[in-house]
């Protein structure tokens, strides 16, 4: 698909054909497109919970203001933002670390360095950290839904939940935020998609202080 075409037809839709699945190596292709997002010294705070379970979407439904749709796609997912991504106890911050070595970006001797750079500009605060979490898993989660469409799927992204539910339903670690779920799916032909809503001009959007 044509990328305007994608951006064009991109909709939160909300409902989603009960017939069709998304078959496991899809949603395996959409997300390895959307991890090619970039992110703050590529560190990738991002993770996903995949919930294909009925019974398990119905309990994150209950979380979900009983939205309808968080059960009737087939695949919805727990955006998760990791508020500790750019700290030393993160291990992907030690194999973002050794892949810049390898790729001959960095050196061992600039550990110290690299450890100071990412706590002062990420760590300093509950604010800077939430921050960092959640504008790289915004991106993240914006690529992925571009990347379903890409491959014929409908998304709707959702922040009308329960944070505490959902982290307490799903045993989700402290150090994690959840910017939104996402659900996966067709359109379901048999509804009506509502008319394309109202967007911000050039003009509204660029501003001057
Ligand atoms: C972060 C985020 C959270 C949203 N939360 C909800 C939600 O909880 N329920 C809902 O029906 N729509 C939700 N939406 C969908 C928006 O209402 C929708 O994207 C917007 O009206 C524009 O419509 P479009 O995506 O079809 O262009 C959310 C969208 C975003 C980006």
């Amino acid at each position: 698909m044509d990328f305007s075409d994608v951006i064009a037809t991109r909709r939160a839709v909300n409902y989603f054909d009960p017939d069709r699945d998304v078959p496991d190596a899809l949603l395996r292709e959409v997300v390895e497109m959307a991890a090619t997002t970039p992110s703050s010294f590529n560190l990738q705070p991002w993770s996903l919970m995949v919930l294909r379970d009925k019974e398990e979407k119905l309990r994150l439904q209950k979380q979900a203001m009983g939205q309808g749709k968080v059960s009737e796609a087939p695949v919805t997912l727990i955006v998760l933002a990791d508020r500790r991504g750019w700290a030393d106890e993160c291990p992907f911050t030690e194999k973002n670390f050794q892949e810049m070595i390898q790729a001959g970006a960095m050196t061992e001797e600039r550990r110290a360095w690299f450890s100071k750079a990412r706590t002062n500009l990420y760590g300093t605060s509950e604010a800077s950290q939430l921050a960092f979490a959640t504008k790289n898993t915004g991106f993240f989660a914006m690529a992925l839904m571009l990347a379903a469409r890409s491959k014929g799927l409908h998304t709707h992204p959702m922040d009308g939940f329960s944070m505490d539910g959902v982290m307490k339903e799903f045993h989700i670690p402290e150090t994690y935020w959840v910017p939104l779920l996402i659900s996966v799916g067709y359109f379901n032909d048999a509804q009506e998609l509502a008319p394309p809503k109202w967007r911000k001009t050039y003009d509204e959007i660029v501003v001057n202080f």
